[in-house]
């Protein structure tokens, strides 16, 4: 694995990369196969059942996810595009770029995916409930959106201590530069 994706770390929020729209995937090519493999055992690392390009830094159509734990049981999207949604749901979530915060969501129930696999093969899949549920959270994920988004005024008043820790922790690790001086006219 080229140094250049080694070093890649889950990025938690408020880290503004969580927040961009990702761009679609051009190639799949020998690097996305790198980046890939990274996602991949980062979320096995963290007991994630997912994770979003965009919450390793790379604001990519692209994730990753596996819902038993069974390594033969990951799956990759890339360019996923979700439609024929059905029916509603309301669950738990958590977010690796979340720690410590879970929130109620309603989802839809049903779902088809057409996205592209690793191997550049079109994928066209049905699912209902968990794994929907997953691929929902995931493809929020590359527009930019978090589960607290998606959260109750309640909700995320009740999240707001876990958050600010979150956002202090950001900015002691990424502090600002001073604020130039004002010049004082004479
Ligand atoms: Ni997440």
């Amino acid at each position: 694995m080229p140094a250049m994706y080694e070093d890649l770390q889950i990025i938690s929020y408020p880290d503004p990369r969580l927040k961009k729209p990702s761009a679609p995937v051009n190639a799949v090519d020998d690097s996305l196969k790198e980046l890939v493999a990274r996602m991949l055992q980062l979320m096995r690392e963290h007991h994630g059942v997912g994770l979003a390009a965009p919450q390793v830094g790379q604001n990519i159509r692209l994730f990753v996810m596996n819902h038993s734990g069974d390594p033969k049981d990951d799956r990759v999207y890339i360019n996923p595009e979700l439609t024929e949604a059905e029916g509603a749901e309301d669950a738990e979530e958590g977010c690796l770029s979340l720690p410590g915060i879970n929130a109620n969501v309603v989802r839809d129930k049903t779902l088809r995916m057409r996205a592209v696999d690793l191997d550049g093969r079109s994928i066209d899949q049905k699912e209902t409930g968990y794994i929907a549920r997953v691929w929902q959270h995931e493809f929020d994920h590359l527009n930019g959106t978090l589960i607290i988004d998606r959260m109750g005024a309640v909700a995320k008043m009740a999240a707001r201590k876990k958050l600010r820790e979150l956002e202090e922790a950001y900015e002691a690790a990424h502090p600002r530069p001073p604020k130039p001086k004002l010049l004082r006219r004479k």
